[in-house]
């Protein structure tokens, strides 16, 4: 897979937002608002766990996908209060975020929790949008490339090449997540070739990688960008050629915000169908 093939995504990430009743309502409005579109990004809805089944109902009949927020890794047990993988394909999502940054901030996750819920995901063919990004102080000490290739790193640690191929990275700056403060786009570019990199540096020595000639591991997944992606900035965003979308927190909630970002997505699609 290359920059021709890998799949544009745009992804909303509803964070604690909604009751049943809600989400249901933003799940059919933006059903039918792509309803007679072509060309369509992957669009994942990712609503509060008690919402996941009513959003996997509305969107049905559509392409649309849904994901979790969250999940444990183990597949059953005594653990009070957590949500298992196997609870998650019952209902029928296909996607789960794993170690956004909000989760690693109030709800101690770690680069090592990270890595147990990726292989749990991968398991289970749930396919996991890992986010990864830095502290306003660490980008102010010049630290966010090391932060971010050691997040990715210890991410995918005792993942083979051919597993890997499946999940979604997301860079989200800490700083630009509900801020409204914006991540210059071509700095996002900039990490998502890092992100690739650091990818393609992991599984250099991987009998699966081929020789040089062929194409990287970092160059066949989708990395999409998050942190205040609006309908003012997504043209720009979609305009980078690592970007591969965006992960939408605030904008996603009201579909007038979130179906122009689907739209931006879809010229760059055109583009891509035009090269192949
Ligand atoms: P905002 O789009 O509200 O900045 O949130 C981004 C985010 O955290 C998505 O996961």
């Amino acid at each position: 897979m290359s920059e021709n093939t890998r799949k544009i995504i745009i992804a909303g990430n509803w964070k604690m937002h909604k009751t049943r009743h809600k989400a249901r309502e933003l799940a059919e409005a933006i059903v039918a608002a792509v309803k007679h579109h072509q060309d369509l990004p992957e669009i994942v809805l990712c609503p509060p766990f008690t919402a996941l089944l009513d959003v996997v109902q509305a969107v049905q009949q559509s392409p649309i996908k849904v994901g979790a927020q969250n999940m444990e890794h183990r597949t059953s047990g005594a653990f009070t209060g957590e949500i298992s993988p196997t609870m998650l394909t019952d209902l029928g999502v296909g996607y789960v975020i794993i170690g956004h940054s909000e989760r690693r901030q109030f709800f101690a996750e770690t680069n090592a929790s990270v890595n147990l819920k990726l292989k749990a995901a991968l398991e289970h063919n749930l396919t996991p949008i890992v986010c990864v990004g830095e502290s306003l102080d660490e980008r102010e000490a010049n630290l966010t490339d090391s932060v971010v290739s050691r997040q990715v790193a210890a991410a995918l640690t005792d993942i083979p090449q051919t597993e890997s191929l499946k999940l979604v990275i997301a860079y989200e700056p800490i700083w630009a997540i509900g801020t409204g403060k914006h991540c210059p786009s071509q700095e996002a570019n900039r990490v998502a070739q890092l992100i690739r990199r650091t990818v393609s540096e992991l599984y250099r020595n991987d009998p699966a990688s081929g020789n040089s000639d062929k194409v990287q591991a970092g160059d066949s997944i989708s990395v999409l960008y998050g942190g205040s992606v609006k309908p003012s900035t997504i043209d720009e965003l979609m305009d980078q050629p690592d970007v591969d979308g965006a992960l939408v927190g605030g904008a996603s909630l009201q579909a007038e915000e979130f179906v122009p970002l689907i739209e931006s997505s879809q010229k760059r699609i055109k583009q891509q169908l035009s090269r192949v």
